[in-house]
């Protein structure tokens, strides 16, 4: 499509998470992308680093997907989701349910991974009060990102998403964060650090046990660059959550569908919460659309406390369950296991992993940290935080690769249907962006 920055008005549209003025100086804009590649509007060429923003391990303009998405729009544009609904709906959450770990039959669909976070917070809600239960209490963990609506962000453990949102939830109790300073270039999961679980049972001494509802966490933190758990580390979260009734979340909307290895984090780390959110490869991307996942426990005790006849959970969007996103719902699952996309990532983790921590004594490169096909290269500080990351991205970009940075910290995350050839164009243009910042 082509678009002319020059006489095309770009001040009205006020960008989510950018620095606006200097986007505007120096636009980046993309027309067109298929597979690994994008086209900006001068006609470059540009390697997806980061599945855009964690979302498409299929690729791009998947034709499948599309096409998915035409036959459903040709059915129906929209349907209500309040007591009534079409069958792609019930298909797709089917479909995910037997993906999902034993139990977790009941999907609920909402529109983005931060509607997600407050949709299970509401779930934790209702249950403890269909069980009679006064919990008010949630843990989260500093260094956490769970979205930006206000659940997410009362839940969220990155200063610069809070600080100008005060009014956020109460009873937030934040565990600390899992990245150790003394202990750097860590690949797969950091053996040292099992006792910062422990900040969990700290919570309970402090609160008592049952004044806590539940405990959110990123099975593996992304946004703020990919800090895998230390081993054991969920499993004694999981220990004490339950010793002490509290319910544990596992926030999947980056590590679900095969971003870590096992189709989700819970799979690849042997620990199955109580509630998993997802958004993000649902769909590929492709569409908008989140889940949340749980068990036939929590499930049935949020319905049984209803009355015959009533609604049971007071909870939903105009758009959950949309047509479009539930076609290319149907779809992106569909290709993941036909094409036998997390076999593939399982097999490309290894070189991916080996080639970008070849940078490790790059003189800008502060800390590696990667799991399965996602890697945090954290650069050093010119004492502005996220200036340098800044420029890095903005650099790499007319380098031909896109990256998501947050702050100083670039995060790799390949698409599954890379080949190593593609994995060895990103380095390569990775490493001469490095090479030319000051
Ligand atoms: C772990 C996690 N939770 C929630 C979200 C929010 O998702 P969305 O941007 O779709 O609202 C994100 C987004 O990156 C995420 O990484």
């Amino acid at each position: 499509m082509a678009f002319d920055v020059k006489t095309n008005s770009l001040a009205e549209y006020w960008m989510p998470f950018t620095d606006n003025k200097g986007f505007k100086e120096n636009p980046r804009l993309i027309t067109q992308a298929s597979g690994v590649y994008m086209t900006d509007h001068k006609g470059g060429k540009v390697i997806d680093g980061s599945s855009g923003l964690f979302c498409s391990p299929a690729g791009h303009c998947h034709p499948k997907i599309i096409e998915a998405v035409h036959d459903a729009m040709q059915m129906t544009t929209y349907v209500s989701p309040f007591g009534s609904s079409h069958p792609l709906s019930f298909a797709l959450a089917e479909k995910l349910a037997r993906l999902l770990p034993e139990d977790f039959n009941h999907v609920f669909f909402v529109n983005s991974g931060s509607e997600a976070i407050d949709t299970a917070l509401k779930m934790v809600m209702a249950y403890h009060s269909a069980m009679g239960n006064d919990r008010t209490r949630f843990v989260s963990r500093e260094r956490a990102y769970h979205g930006v609506n206000i659940g997410g962000v009362s839940l969220s453990g990155l200063v610069n998403n809070r600080k100008s949102f005060p009014a956020v939830m109460p009873n937030i109790v934040m565990m600390r964060h899992t990245w150790n300073a003394d202990e750097l270039m860590v690949r797969g999961q950091p053996q040292t650090g099992v006792e910062l679980a422990e900040d969990l049972q700290r919570a309970v001494d402090t609160f008592g046990g049952q004044t806590i509802a539940a405990c959110f966490v990123e099975p593996v933190a992304g946004s703020t660059g990919i800090l895998a758990p230390p081993v054991g580390y969920l499993e004694r979260l999981r220990q004490i959550c339950d010793e002490n009734g509290i319910l544990l979340v596992f926030d999947e909307v980056i590590t679900g569908f095969g971003r870590i290895g096992g189709k989700f984090a819970a799979d690849a780390f042997g620990v199955t919460p109580d509630i998993m959110t997802m958004a993000k490869a649902l769909t590929n991307g492709s569409i908008p659309m989140g889940a949340v996942a749980t068990t036939d426990n929590i499930h049935d005790v949020i319905s049984d406390k209803a009355a015959p006849g009533a609604i049971e959970f007071f909870h939903g969007y105009t758009y959950s369950g949309h047509p479009a996103a539930c076609a290319a719902g149907l779809a992106a699952l569909s290709i993941y296991e036909d094409d036998d996309m997390y076999g593939r990532a399982a097999t490309m983790s290894p070189y991916f992993l080996d080639s970008v921590y070849q940078l490790r004594d790059h003189p800008m490169v502060k800390d590696i940290r990667g799991i399965g096909m996602a890697a945090g290269v954290e650069l050093k500080s010119n004492g502005k935080p996220g200036q340098r990351g800044g420029q890095a991205q903005v650099d790499l970009f007319w380098n031909g690769m896109h990256v998501k940075f947050t702050g100083d910290c670039g995060i790799l995350s390949p698409m599954f249907i890379s080949e190593k050839s593609h994995i060895d164009e990103m380095m390569e243009k990775l490493k001469k962006t490095l090479d030319g910042l000051t």
